[in-house]
């Protein structure tokens, strides 16, 4: 009599690898892929002036990006968002978007979307509605032209402002990013809100973060969303709505504009225990939560072991990532070394 093993039965099937699942129970289904660090902007709350970036040597190839990404979704990652740096200045990005896209079409992702500060959206919006994307997220401080191009360096308000129209037209939902800044941009909420709402967008307010060493002292410029929260009450009737991404946000409907607000707090209350999300770097780094530096490199165990070597690599990121992050709104020296550029918010 022969014994039956799996590799001499023709009809056994390999079986399936888990699902990304952590030692705290949270199951990973969304990945933050940031598809380079550089950037046209140097937002000052998120840059230095002379920032240096990855080598370029050490960036992934869109194959490899593409490798990793394929192995995420076998294990159960539905939701994939494009962040940077900016992702619109990778070079060639539309055939990345496009091998990401497949996946969609497979129905294995549910969402493929979009992090940008704007300035390419009018050349890209219509390729990003073509490859599947529904919704985008825009990051915009301010109004103001001049206040603009202090606060992003070199950034232009009306070329922003076209790409967001362009995104629009071409049928995306859009939901605005601001980070509230202390003395910068804490009177331009009431009007963002009357803005964005009465173009049909969302609005996120995002409290600042102590990530990577920028000029400017972080504790001047923060504000707490729970005071802008307050205030926004005294102007606006904000109804609690319960709609959760998974995600760090929190939102109110305004009664006035029918709009959203969307409050990210993670300096004054984190929401940690409902983590779902992952952060791949473009040299293939794995970070496993924002405000730490527990990662894993995906890079060699790709090169070196395909398919089998990333998935012991993904269970090994699964045993380690952290149970949350502790910033502290009283310690605004980075509490990571690395710009927010790197991981991509
Ligand atoms: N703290 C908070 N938000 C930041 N962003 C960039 N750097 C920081 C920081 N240090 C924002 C960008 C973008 C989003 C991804 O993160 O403005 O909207
Ligand atoms: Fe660029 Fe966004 Fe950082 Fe501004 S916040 S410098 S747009 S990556």
């Amino acid at each position: 009599m022969t014994e039956q093993t799996n590799t001499s039965n023709p009809n056994a099937k390999t079986p399936s690898p888990a699902l990304l699942q952590d030692s705290f129970g949270r199951h990973v289904t969304y990945l933050r892929v940031s598809v380079t660090d550089r950037c046209d902007f140097r937002c000052t709350y998120c840059m230095s002036e002379q920032m240096k970036f990855l080598p370029k040597k050490d960036v992934l190839s869109f194959e490899e990006l593409a490798s990793i990404v394929d192995v995420f979704v076998k294990r159960g990652v539905t939701k994939l968002r494009l962040t940077g740096g900016e992702p619109l200045v990778r070079k060639d990005i539309t055939k990345l978007i496009d091998k990401f896209s497949g996946h969609l079409k497979t129905k294995s992702l549910k969402e493929l979307t979009l992090t940008t500060n704007g300035s390419q959206l009018s050349k890209y919006a219509s390729h990003l509605v073509d490859a599947g994307m529904e919704r985008i997220n825009v990051s915009l401080d301010t109004l103001d032209a001049e206040k603009f191009h202090k606060i992003t360096r070199r950034g232009n308000l009306e070329t922003v402002l076209n790409g967001i129209e362009a995104a629009k037209n071409a049928g995306l939902r859009i939901k605005i990013n601001m980070v509230a800044m202390n003395g910068f941009n804490d009177q331009e909420i009431v009007p963002m809100v009357r803005w964005a709402h009465g173009q049909g967008y969302d609005l996120t307010l995002i409290e600042e973060m102590p990530l990577g060493e920028i000029a400017n002292d972080r504790t001047q410029s923060f504000l707490a969303l729970r005071d802008v929260r307050d205030n926004l009450a005294q102007q606006f009737s904000l109804e609690k709505i319960g709609l959760s991404t998974g995600g760090p946000a929190r939102y109110v409907r305004v009664k006035e504009t029918g709009g959203r607000i969307g409050f990210i707090t993670p300096m004054s209350h984190n929401f940690c225990e409902s983590c779902n999300r992952v952060r791949l770097t473009c040299t293939g780094k794995l970070y496993l939560c924002l405000g730490k530096e527990d990662c894993i490199d995906l890079r060699d165990p790709l090169r070196e072991g395909g398919e089998a070597g990333l998935n012991a690599a993904l269970d090994e990121a699964m045993r380690i990532k952290p149970k949350g992050h502790d910033f502290d709104q009283k310690r605004m020296t980075p509490a990571v070394g690395r710009h927010m550029s790197v991981t991509g918010g």
